[in-house]
């Protein structure tokens, strides 16, 4: 079976930095040609790619995004642009037959979050798409473990539980700074 084509959008400090070697990517979109570009020609380095990537940007009517979800080669996107465009994002790329994988949060707040996990149960999943967001936790080994240990019964019926997560984050990390966590939206920022 051929590899399923794969298509990026986005090309953040998380595009460049936590993409892996697993699946076969096909293009790339971003918003500028020059941040999409950039990213094409690193992930030919990093990923040691046969082929170069496509490029998809909003520079060029021709090269757009709605060009790339009409690719029937790809198959899959991966979301991975500011959360304040992401619903609109995903739902488009649904709406176009891909499957999704996107990245968390879901949606910039809860209301838009559950409009956009309901348009996809009532819409899409019918169809056998398949739309996730992308958590490491639910795949941490440890959190197995322990569902295991609780669906065998071996600590009997869990009544309550208490998570405690302490993490340290340097203001000036550049995680810390990103743009969506700082100012998710400039167009919300009312000035004086
Ligand atoms: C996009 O950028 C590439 C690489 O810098 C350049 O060759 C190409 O002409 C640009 N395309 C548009 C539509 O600006």
């Amino acid at each position: 079976m051929s590899p399923k084509g794969v298509a990026i959008l986005g090309s953040g400090i998380f595009a460049t930095e936590a993409l892996g070697n697993a699946i076969e990517l096909k293009a790339v979109y971003s918003r500028s040609n020059k941040s999409a570009s950039v990213f094409a020609k690193d992930a030919q380095d990093v990923l040691k790619l046969k082929h170069p990537l496509d490029v998809y940007h909003d520079e060029d009517p021709a090269a757009s995004l709605d060009a790339l979800l009409a690719r029937s080669d790809i198959v899959a996107v991966i979301v991975v642009l500011p959360i304040t465009v992401q619903p609109g994002v995903v739902l488009k790329a649904l709406a176009a037959g891909k499957h999704v994988l996107s990245e968390k949060p879901v949606a910039p707040d809860v209301k838009q979050g559950r409009a956009l996990i309901e348009e996809y149960e009532a819409k899409h999943k019918p169809k056998g798409l398949v739309w996730r967001v992308a958590e490491n936790w639910e795949a941490e080994p440890g959190h197995h473990a322990a569902r295991r240990v609780i669906q065998e019964g071996k600590i009997g019926k869990v009544t309550f539980y208490n998570a405690r997560v302490v993490n340290y984050i340097d203001e000036n990390s550049k995680w810390y700074k990103t743009p969506w966590r700082t100012v998710p939206d400039v167009s919300l920022l009312h000035l004086p």
